[in-house]
C-alpha cells in the first residue's frame, strides 16, 4: 500500500451513507414554482408539441393541475393567460382588462389554491399583443418603452385585483419596477411583492413557450430590449442593481442552465432574493433527448440541470418539472 497519497477524496463516496451526509446541495419543494399556461378558447387542453408534458389549459383543467401542484409540495405558480386571437390587440389591453384570460384564471386559482401557494401573475403584454411584442409599438416600429409602462402598471394592478399574491414583470423594460411599486402602493396594494425579470436575454431558448402562448413575433426584434446573449456579467449586475433600487423583492435571472455565472455573480452581488427560470428550450432539450434514448436517465438529468441552478445560488427556481420534481424533493 503506497503511503505517500494522504489525501484520498473517494474516502467519502465509498458508500451511500457517507455520499448522503456530504451532500450539500438540495432541491426544496417549497422553492420551486410551476408555470402554467390558459387559454381563453380551447375546449380541451392542448398538448404542446415541443414540450411534451406540458399542455395549455382550459380554465377548468387549470383548476386540477394547481391542485395537483399545491399537493405535491410546490412552492407558487405563475400564470400564462393565452386570450381569444380576436381579442388581441397592438396594445394588448386584454392584459390588464378585468375579464382578460389572466386575471379570471387568477381569481379561479385564488379559491381553489390560494391558500396553499403563492399565485404569481407574469406582467407583460406580449401574448395578447398582434405583433407578439412586450410592448406598446413607436412610430418607428420598435417598443416604446415609456408608453410601454404605463400600460405595465395597469396590468399589475389588474391581476392584484383579480388575486395574484405577487407579480413578475417580465418585459425588459427600464424602469418597470419603479412605475409598478408605484402603482400598487397607490391602488392600495403596498404588500405585493414584485420578482422581477432582472437579467432576461434575447435567448433561442424561449421557442416552445412562444408556440404555447402564440406570441411569435411578426415584425421587429426582441433584442432591442431583451439583454444581448454575448453581454457581460456586468451588464447584467448593472440591471439587477437598478431593479433592487427600483424595489424589486427578488431577482430573476432567465435563461437558467446556461447563465449560471450570472445567477453566481448576482448572488454574490445583492442579498435580495434570487430566482432563475428555467425555460421551455431548457426543458425541451432534455425531455427530447430522452426521448430519443440519447440520455439514458431522464429523472437523472432533470436534478442534475436543478441543481447546478441551486448551487450556483438560485434560491427559487421556475421549471416545468416542478410538480414532478416536488414529488421526489429533499424536504
Ligand atoms: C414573456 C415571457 C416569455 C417567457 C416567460 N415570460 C417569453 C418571451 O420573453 O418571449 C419564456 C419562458 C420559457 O421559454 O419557458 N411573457
Amino acid at each position: 500500500m503506497r503511503n505517500d497519497l494522504v489525501h484520498r477524496p473517494r474516502r467519502l463516496r465509498r458508500t451511500p451513507a457517507l455520499r448522503r451526509l456530504t451532500d450539500t446541495t438540495h432541491i426544496a419543494r417549497s422553492n420551486l414554482v410551476l408555470p402554467l399556461f390558459v387559454s381563453e378558447v380551447l375546449p380541451e387542453p392542448r398538448p404542446i408539441d415541443r414540450m411534451p408534458g406540458v399542455v395549455v389549459h382550459t380554465r377548468d383543467t387549470l383548476r386540477k393541475a394547481a391542485a395537483a401542484a399545491a399537493e405535491a409540495g410546490v412552492g407558487a405558480l405563475m400564470l400564462f393567460g393565452v386570450p381569444d386571437p380576436d381579442r388581441k390587440d397592438t396594445t394588448g389591453s386584454q392584459a390588464w382588462a378585468a375579464d382578460g384570460i389572466t386575471q379570471q384564471a387568477l381569481t379561479d386559482l385564488a379559491a381553489e389554491v390560494g391558500e396553499k401557494l403563492v399565485l404569481i401573475g407574469d406582467v407583460n403584454l406580449d401574448e395578447c399583443t398582434t405583433h407578439g411584442h412586450a410592448g406598446v409599438l413607436g412610430d418607428d416600429g420598435d417598443v416604446d418603452n415609456d408608453a410601454t409602462l404605463q400600460t405595465y402598471a395597469k396590468v399589475a394592478v389588474a391581476q392584484a385585483q383579480a388575486g395574484a399574491h405577487m407579480v413578475a414583470p417580465s418585459g425588459m423594460m427600464d424602469g418597470q419596477v419603479a412605475e409598478i411599486r408605484h402603482a400598487l402602493d397607490e391602488a392600495g396594494y403596498p404588500h405585493t411583492p414584485i420578482l422581477a425579470y432582472a437579467a432576461k436575454y434575447a435567448s433561442a431558448f424561449y421557442g416552445p413557450f412562444r408556440q404555447a402562448v402564440n406570441s411569435s413575433l411578426t415584425g421587429g426584434d426582441r433584442a432591442t430590449y431583451q439583454q444581448s446573449t454575448a453581454g457581460s456579467v456586468r451588464e447584467a449586475l448593472h440591471e439587477v442593481c437598478l431593479d433592487v433600487a427600483q424595489g424589486a423583492d427578488v431577482v430573476m435571472i432567465k435563461p437558467a442552465g446556461l447563465y449560471l455565472d450570472v445567477i453566481q455573480a448576482v448572488r454574490d452581488q445583492v442579498d435580495v432574493l434570487v430566482a432563475a427560470y428555467q425555460t421551455s428550450g431548457e426543458y425541451a432539450q432534455i425531455e427530447a433527448a430522452a426521448a430519443f434514448g440519447w440520455l439514458e436517465h431522464r429523472d437523472k438529468a432533470i436534478r442534475e440541470s436543478l441543481l447546478a441552478i441551486r448551487r450556483a445560488g438560485a434560491d427559487l427556481i421556475i421549471t416545468y418539472w416542478a410538480t414532478e420534481v416536488a414529488k421526489g424533493a429533499d424536504h
